[in-house]
């Protein structure tokens, strides 16, 4: 039997199956689908109570606003008040793909997709299965990472159905996220862009396009940007750094060791996982989710992580990893 049929609720994204996902995205339904970071969670954008269904079957805080995604820079005037050549400028360059701009909204985006914030956030998915899908049922599709609340995001449709299972009908296969980690995410306002989270495009490289520094919004704990609580992303295994405990302490058949590139480190473990042999920051970051769902399954008590050099998307992979261990500190 193939996996596929373990799970009726999984659909590859053929023709056919996207049409019939665009119809229930029109008729006030939920769609699971790929993006290039994680699987996201998809209504449509414009229906409040459509939207509301998000919030319920992730056990999310509806205080929580969430992301529009479009398939074009033209739905850009629908849905923010702003025009800016900065901002136009900046989602030429990095649209489509893993990043996401908050802005001022319009009023035809619903105060429930916002959490009742002015701005909205916005991007453009560079995978094709989302943008058909977007352009398929005509309106933004307001998504969260297809996972429940404060779980790690899924970026295989497996894994949507594993964390979601009966509470959706309908997931689009589209295979594993080449990204692996959810959208950066810049703010502008006052004509100066805010970092409020790292993810897919490392700061330096938007930096270094902008030829000028990301001011930091540090929110800790504010509702309106979960991706910003301090803890978050959280493996059901107790994670740990490795440099924060005595790893004598553990057990070696029943605990598992991410590492970031080297294979040689921890061999008297059973369960290692190398983040990138080649010590590469966007292999890894594809790998980190990934790895994290596979131990979830796997007969180990507890996960204990190297930390990653901070540098380009190592932010983001550091940001992700210590969300998951204050969970447990
Ligand atoms: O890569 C991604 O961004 C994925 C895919 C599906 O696009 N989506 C994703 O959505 O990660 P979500 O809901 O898990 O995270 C979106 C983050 C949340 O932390 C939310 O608070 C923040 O974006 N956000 C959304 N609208 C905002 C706004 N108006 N102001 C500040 N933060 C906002
Ligand atoms: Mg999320």
């Amino acid at each position: 039997m193939s996996i596929l049929n373990l799970y009726n609720n999984i659909f590859p994204s053929t023709e056919e199956f996207l049409l019939k996902a665009s119809e229930i995205i029109k008729n006030g339904g939920l769609v699971a689908f790929p993006t290039e970071t994680v699987y996201g969670l998809g209504a449509n954008g414009f229906n409040p109570i459509a939207v509301a269904k998000i919030f319920s079957v992730k056990n999310r805080p509806s205080f929580n606003p969430l992301i529009l995604h479009i398939d074009s820079v033209s739905s850009l005037e629908l849905l923010t008040t702003i025009h800016s050549e900065k901002v136009l400028k900046l989602v030429d360059k990095f649209w489509p793909g893993p990043i996401t701009l908050v802005l001022p909204k319009t009023v035809l985006v619903p105060e429930i997709v916002t959490a009742g914030n002015s701005t909205v956030a916005i991007r453009i998915p560079n995978n094709e299965i989302a943008t058909k899908l977007i352009k398929l049922s005509g309106v933004p599709i307001a998504a969260p990472s297809a996972n429940s609340f404060g779980m790690l995001s899924p970026t295989t449709a497996v894994h949507v159905a594993n964390q979601l299972q009966n509470k959706i009908d309908f997931i689009l296969d589209g295979g594993k996220c080449s990204v692996g980690l959810e959208s950066t995410i810049v703010e502008f306002t006052n004509d100066n862009f805010f970092l409020l989270r790292d993810g897919g495009i490392s700061s330096e490289e938007i930096e270094e396009f902008l030829c000028e520094k990301l001011k930091r919004k540090v929110l800790e704990n504010n509702p309106n940007s979960p991706g910003q609580l301090k803890s978050h992303y959280a493996p059901i295994k107790a994670i740990f750094f490795i440099d924060e405990v005595d790893i004598s302490n553990f057990n070696k058949e029943k605990t598992a060791i991410i590492c970031f590139s080297d294979d040689k480190k921890y061999s008297e473990f059973t369960f290692r996982k190398i983040l990138s042999t080649k010590a590469d920051f966007t292999e890894a970051a594809a790998n980190l989710f990934f790895f994290l769902h596979e131990l979830e399954s796997e007969n180990v008590d507890f996960i204990l992580a190297e930390k990653i050099p901070e540098i380009g998307l190592g932010k983001a992979i550091m940001d992700r990893l210590t969300k998951a261990v204050n969970h447990y500190r």
